[in-house]
This record gives structure tokens, sequence and C-alpha cells, in this order.
């Protein structure tokens, strides 16, 4: 099975010359003891996907857009947005939808992420499709109930697509408890295990195409706990966020997988 790790980089880092400067410590890391099986990604903001791009080309090492547009044309009148199209013409092979920074201050929800998943998929765009609890949804016992929920929206997209098996190669699942987001506090290993064991089983209900969907763990993972998620066998990798802002941790992170 395939792993993944890949750098969330948010609204960082603040100026192109350190965007540079954290590009060229990633091409510099010595990569040769990365297991094979192991893929790298990242996703810097928008404004620096094509540059981060050009400079990753031939590198091994994937961009991600963070998030992409709601409307389906390539172009139009749509201010401030970024449509597939424009994200794969300058150098994004993936795209980071549905993450719960997005769900709480630009309110995205179900129908947005159905249209949203559509558009990159229709584009060549991979998905990196993110889900998690809130704390009191932790503390309630919720949290596979609100993952299912969450999951509809794959549910949705596989109803709609003409051919779902693009999925099998298409679609990563990231599961990164709210909670544990730049906090510095993780789920234990076992409850992250349960929880993939979860997502995997309801996402192998919707199409076959989708029963080895990589699913990753996402939430205050570092340099010195990325080992314990690695050593389950369902966790297939990490969305790091703060971690990847320094080359060296991403990829000690990496080492681990
Ligand atoms: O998408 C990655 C993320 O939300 C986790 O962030 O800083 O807790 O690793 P962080």
């Amino acid at each position: 099975m395939q792993a993944w790790v890949i750098g969330n980089w948010k609204q960082n880092p603040a100026t192109q010359h350190a965007v540079n400067a954290l590009v060229n410590d990633l091409k510099q890391t010595d990569r040769t003891c990365l297991a094979p099986s192991c893929r790298l990604m990242v996703a810097p903001s928008t404004i620096h996907i094509a540059g981060v791009s050009a400079q990753l080309q031939g590198s091994g090492i994937l961009c991600a857009a963070q998030d992409i547009s709601a409307h389906s044309a390539s172009t139009g009148a749509y201010t401030g947005d970024i449509s597939a199209a424009q994200a794969f013409d300058a150098g994004a092979r993936w795209s980071i939808l549905g993450h719960s920074e997005r769900r709480e201050y630009h309110q995205e929800d179900h129908e947005t992420l159905v249209q949203k998943t559509q558009n990159a998929l229709s584009e060549q765009l991979g998905v990196i499709f993110c889900i998690g609890e809130s704390q009191q949804q932790y503390d309630d016992k919720q949290t596979l109930e609100v993952l299912s929920t969450q999951l509809d929206v794959i549910a949705d997209v596989v109803r709609r697509l003409d051919d779902p098996t693009i999925l099998s190669t298409q679609l990563i699942v990231a599961y990164e408890p709210v909670w544990a987001i730049g906090t510095g506090k993780v789920p234990t290993v076992d409850e992250v295990s349960a929880t993939h064991t979860h997502i995997k089983h309801t996402l192998a209900g919707y199409h076959n195409a989708l029963a080895n969907t990589a699913v990753l763990y996402g939430g205050s993972v570092n340099a010195g706990n990325a080992a314990d998620f690695a050593a389950s066998r369902v966790i297939d990798g990490a969305l790091v966020g703060g971690a990847s802002l320094k080359a060296e941790s991403f990829m000690t992170i990496a080492q681990a997988f």
C-alpha cells in the first residue's frame, strides 16, 4: 500500500523569499532513506502554486492546491476564485477539499463540497478530502456518526460520476479531528486506527473502487509522534500542518512512513 505524507502550508510562509528557502531545503534533504512506497506532496498558498510546482519539477514531490472554486466553469466572473483548471495549469495535481478551516471560516457545506470535488475530478485534479469531529462531538462520542455524515459528500460524488473507478487513483481521505489541529493534542493510535477502519469500511461500501483508498491522519503530527501513527497498518500517511514548514521535520515524518 502506498503511503502519503502531505504538507499543508496553509497561509504560510509570509514571503516569496521564505517560500523559496523552504522549497530549496526540501529539495536538498536526503530522500534516499524514504520507503519507496512513500509519496510526498506539499500544498502552498494559491499564489505560490506555480512557483513551487516549477521548482519541484523532477523532484518527485507533488504540489496540491489548498482549495478550488465551487463554480464549474474554468474561467468566469468569480472574483477571488481559482478554478480546478487553473490550479492544474499552475502545476497542482491534487487539491485539499473540506478542510475544517474552510468549513469553519468559509461555511463550506455538503453541496459546495460535492461541487468542488466534481470540479476537481473533471480537471484530473486528485482530491484530498478532509473530515473530522469537533472537541464537543468527540466528548459526546459522536465521532463515527459525524464522519459518516461528512463522507456522504463522497457517496454523492460516486452517484454523480459517469465513471466512479477514477476515484481509485484520485481520492485520498484525511481524518483530522478539529481539536487536534495545531493544539499539540492527539488521539491515541488505537483511537485513530478504529476510526480509520470505520472510514475504510464506509468508503468500500460506496463502491469497490474505493476499497483501497488511502486514509491519512492529520492533527499535531510531528517528528516525535509520526512513528507511532506509522506503526498502524490502517494509517496510510499524514497530513501535516505546522511541522511541514520546516524541511527537516517534514522529512523526519516522511521517514516514519
Ligand atoms: O491539514 C493539516 C492540519 O490541519 C494539521 O495541522 O498544524 O496540527 O499539523 P497541524
